[in-house]
């Protein structure tokens, strides 16, 4: 019985890969009703500890000049970083991926990515081999090669820091999906299952809607998914192969390729099933069809989990 059962399971397999839904919940999108947000535009940030910088909400998402919160954090920012480009409507990259390059969730982390690798994804995203997300797709056709190096020296040399702390739950707080596609904590407050999704909101709401790169975020991932996880991450379980193969034995990226410990749980979720999905195809994500063909959406859930709890 049990081995007919596993006969089948295999010959179901990349069938059930292949119609895999997306997990929406890693793909964030605006709601169109939206409760009355914590802080408004108009509302003035009074100066944090340790900084002199005291700005509206909407001065916060200038993305031509972004709020510069903590200067003596991180060296000083190229301009494409903290001003972008108006007249080509390039966007400051500090803005989404903030002055340290930790980011947010909807977003990505890109403190201390490999320069060669950096420039990889813009080149793919202008040939069409890399397709989401529809902003790095129209800015990677009209940013130049001195924009783009210029930014990818800066992001590499920052340090990488801790910036997600993973929680096992079963309840999360409820939440919705904001301007900007972010997740945030509902005003009204309250709790839901979890299921089978991962939640990841603002450690302190206030410091992430202004921008601010002092404190980050707190991911809910389901009970026991980590050790699934790390089982997965690390033996392949006959199913994928063990990460630290290419991506180094801590998971802190090996030459070229790029680190993915400590990175935001739900941009994990989305690359491993964009790559399933024919939606990241570029010559080195070749290197990973091998090790998406047969992750179904749980599994990946499950290893970004793990990989996000660990030190980046
Ligand atoms: C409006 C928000 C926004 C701005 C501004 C922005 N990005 Fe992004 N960026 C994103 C999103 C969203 C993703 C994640 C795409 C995904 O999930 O695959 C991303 C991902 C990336 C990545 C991929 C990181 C990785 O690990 O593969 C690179 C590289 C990147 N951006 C470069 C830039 C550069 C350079 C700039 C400035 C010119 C910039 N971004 C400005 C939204 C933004
Ligand atoms: C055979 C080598 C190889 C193995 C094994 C491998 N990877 Fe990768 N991975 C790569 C390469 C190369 C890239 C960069 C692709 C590119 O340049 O677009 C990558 C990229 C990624 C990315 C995208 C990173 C980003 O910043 O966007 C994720 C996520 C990822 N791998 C996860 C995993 C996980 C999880 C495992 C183990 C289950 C794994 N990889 C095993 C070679 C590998």
């Amino acid at each position: 019985m049990k081995s007919l059962i596993g006969i089948l399971a295999l010959a179901l397999l990349p069938t059930l890969a292949a119609a895999a839904e997306k997990p929406d919940w890693a793909f964030p999108v605006t709601e169109k009703v939206q409760p009355p947000p914590r802080f408004d535009a108009n509302r003035v940030r009074p100066a944090p500890p340790g900084s002199t910088l005291s700005i509206t909400r909407a001065k916060a998402d200038d993305m031509y000049d972004i709020p510069n919160w903590f200067p003596n954090m991180y060296p000083p920012m190229p301009a494409i970083v903290q001003y972008g480009n108006k007249e080509r409507q390039v966007r400051a990259c500090g803005s989404c991926h903030l002055p340290t390059g930790t980011g947010h969730d909807e977003s990505a982390y890109m403190a201390g990515l490999p320069a060669p690798y950096f420039i990889r994804q813009m080149a793919d995203w202008k040939s069409g081999d890399r397709k989401f997300s529809p902003t790095m797709v129209t800015m990677a056709k009209v940013i130049t090669d001195a924009e783009i190096s210029d930014a990818a020296g800066y992001f590499a040399s920052l340090k990488p820091r801790p910036w997600i702390r993973v929680v096992e739950a079963d309840a999360v707080p409820k939440s919705y999906i904001g301007q900007g596609n972010k997740r945030l904590v509902h005003p009204d407050g309250g709790s839901e299952p979890l299921g089978n999704r991962i939640i990841e909101v603002p450690e302190d709401e206030e410091v992430v809607v202004y921008r601010d790169p002092m404190a980050g975020f707190v991911a809910y991932v389901p009970m026991g998914s980590i050790a699934k996880g790390k089982e997965l991450a690390s033996t392949g379980n006959g199913k994928t192969l063990p990460c630290g193969i290419c991506h180094g034995r801590t998971l802190q990226g090996l030459g070229d390729v790029p680190a993915i410990a400590g990175r935001h749980p739900n941009y994990i979720v989305r690359q491993l099933w964009n790559m399933q999905n024919g939606e990241r195809v570029g010559t080195s994500a070749a290197l990973m069809q091998q090790v998406v063909e047969k992750l179904s959406n749980d599994d990946m859930l499950a290893i970004a989990a793990y990989v996000a709890s660990l030190t980046p």
